[in-house]
């Protein structure tokens, strides 16, 4: 059963939901805006899990600064009022999809076209959002501890990782210096969701710790 569903993975007829395969190479996410692949994002199947993001966006931070990681055509960003945000930076490696959001003219936003797992932010955020955005690359840990010092004091992780295969292995050391703050499941008919907020338990100043050295400080936070 795992292999036909490896298969139907393959060739991107996933029940319920069209989407690259995990670790797909993130130079065809083009390809993928270009044929419409990510359409599906707007339908309302979608819209629950985007709706607990924005509950969670206006519960912990009053107009919040937004960092959304692997933002695509921002359509997080369009379901957000002008009110619940004081800024928003999304990025994406994908110029389509960074193109079509920045045609959308949304107020107080700015798109970016970057690979996040290289990307140094350069001022930090309230609030860090991967929606549907960890499951290509290979070591989502890292990438959520390279953003964590780019964090404000008090501010967010928000993560939302849809269930399909070995997707469960997002989550695997996933809390390694961090509290979970809340976690929720969110079910349709179209499929089930993960989303979790959590804060770093100990800070890190960014600007002069590289890369290894906040891997070796998380460990020995988490050691503590
Ligand atoms: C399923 S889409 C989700 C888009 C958006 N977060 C949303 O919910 O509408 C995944 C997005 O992750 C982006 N992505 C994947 N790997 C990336 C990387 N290494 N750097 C930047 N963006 C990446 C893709 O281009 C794509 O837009």
């Amino acid at each position: 059963m795992k292999k036909l569903l490896l298969r139907m993975d393959r060739l991107r007829i996933l029940p319920g939901r069209k989407e690259p395969p995990a670790n797909e190479q993130p130079d065809s996410m083009d390809e993928y805006y270009g044929n419409g692949g990510f359409d599906f994002l707007y339908s309302l199947e979608e819209l629950s899990h985007y709706m607990v993001i924005l509950g969670y966006i206006r519960y912990f931070v009053r107009q919040p600064a937004i960092l959304d990681v692997g933002c695509g055509e921002g359509r997080l960003a369009d379901l957000l009022d002008r009110q619940d945000y004081k800024d928003y930076h999304g990025i994406d490696i994908s110029p389509i999809a960074i193109q079509r959001a920045q045609k959308k003219k949304l107020p107080k936003t700015r798109f970016t076209v970057t690979d996040f797992q290289t990307w140094d932010p350069d001022r930090s955020y309230d609030l860090i959002i991967f929606c549907e955005s960890l499951y290509y690359v290979q070591q989502p840990q890292e990438v959520i501890q390279h953003y964590a010092p780019f964090l404000k004091k008090g501010g967010h992780i928000i993560i939302s990782i849809y269930r399909f295969l070995d997707q469960g292995r997002i989550w695997d050391g996933m809390d390694q210096g961090f509290k979970i703050c809340a976690a929720d499941i969110v079910q349709n008919l179209r499929g089930t969701w993960d989303i979790r907020v959590s804060k770093v338990k100990v800070r890190i100043r960014p600007a002069i710790i590289s890369r290894n050295q906040i891997l070796f400080c998380s460990i020995i936070s988490s050691i503590r």
